[in-house]
């Protein structure tokens, strides 16, 4: 299972950058704004500077809703970096232009996914990922990992290649269920990742170690 990070926060990508176990990174321009990078320079310039910190895919999202602009700015995206994947809304010009980067060679991310429909419809369209939010589904008393779940069944049905990135991923019970389903890859915050390391046992028996060896060793 491949771990991206969900985030523009360059400090956060390097901490799960040095940690060993990063595969990649999703943005989406809400992370950006958090993050005060505006204006269509320093925005590329970010994604840059993200594709130089981590080895792995790093998504950057098209703003335009049309296919004649989705495609000028993913093309444009797509020149930045080889490891830019251009993230697409699912929608119907969305589909469209999936299609299209997937004959020209590029690689998309269609992200806005809240249906199997959707899935399989992007599938269809060669999407390199497919991006189901569940977290957000979980918030409107809709079971996110479900959908995970029925998306997987319906994509071995049919060996479609495209891998589901289980996206919105919240914390790190999300990160074991996905896993267990065989989501291809989960994104989320710093801490769903680092959370993963926690066990009191561990500290614990650590601790015991320590002191045995200081006993036997003093
Ligand atoms: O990047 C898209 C997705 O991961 C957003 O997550 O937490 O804003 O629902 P969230």
């Amino acid at each position: 299972m491949k771990f991206f990070i969900d985030t523009a926060n360059l400090d956060q990508i390097r901490e799960a950058q040095e940690l060993g176990v990063l595969d990649g990174v999703t943005t989406n321009p809400s992370l950006m704004a958090k993050e005060g990078i505006t204006g269509r320079n320093n925005i590329l310039k970010h994604y840059v500077d993200i594709c130089e910190i981590v080895d792995g895919d790093v998504s950057a999202e098209v703003i335009a809703t049309d296919f004649e602009n989705i495609i000028k700015e993913g093309e444009e995206l797509a020149e930045l970096h080889e490891q830019i994947v251009v993230k697409v809304p699912m929608i119907k010009d969305g589909v469209k232009a999936l299609k299209y980067f997937s004959d020209k060679g590029i690689r998309t991310n269609c992200t806005l996914v809240f249906s199997a429909g959707q899935a399989l419809l992007a599938a269809k369209a060669g999407a390199t990922y497919v991006s189901p939010f569940i977290g957000r589904l979980d918030d409107i008393s809709t079971d996110g990992l479900n959908l995970i779940a029925e998306i997987r069944h319906i994509y071995d049905n049919y060996g479609y290649e495209t891998q589901i990135l289980a996206a919105s991923v919240r914390h790190t019970m999300h990160v074991l269920e996905c896993a267990k389903i065989g989501a291809d890859v989960m994104t989320g915050g710093l801490g769903a990742i680092t959370g993963l390391l926690n066990h009191p046992l561990t500290d614990i028996g650590l601790e015991k170690f320590l002191a045995d060896y200081k006993k036997g060793n003093e």
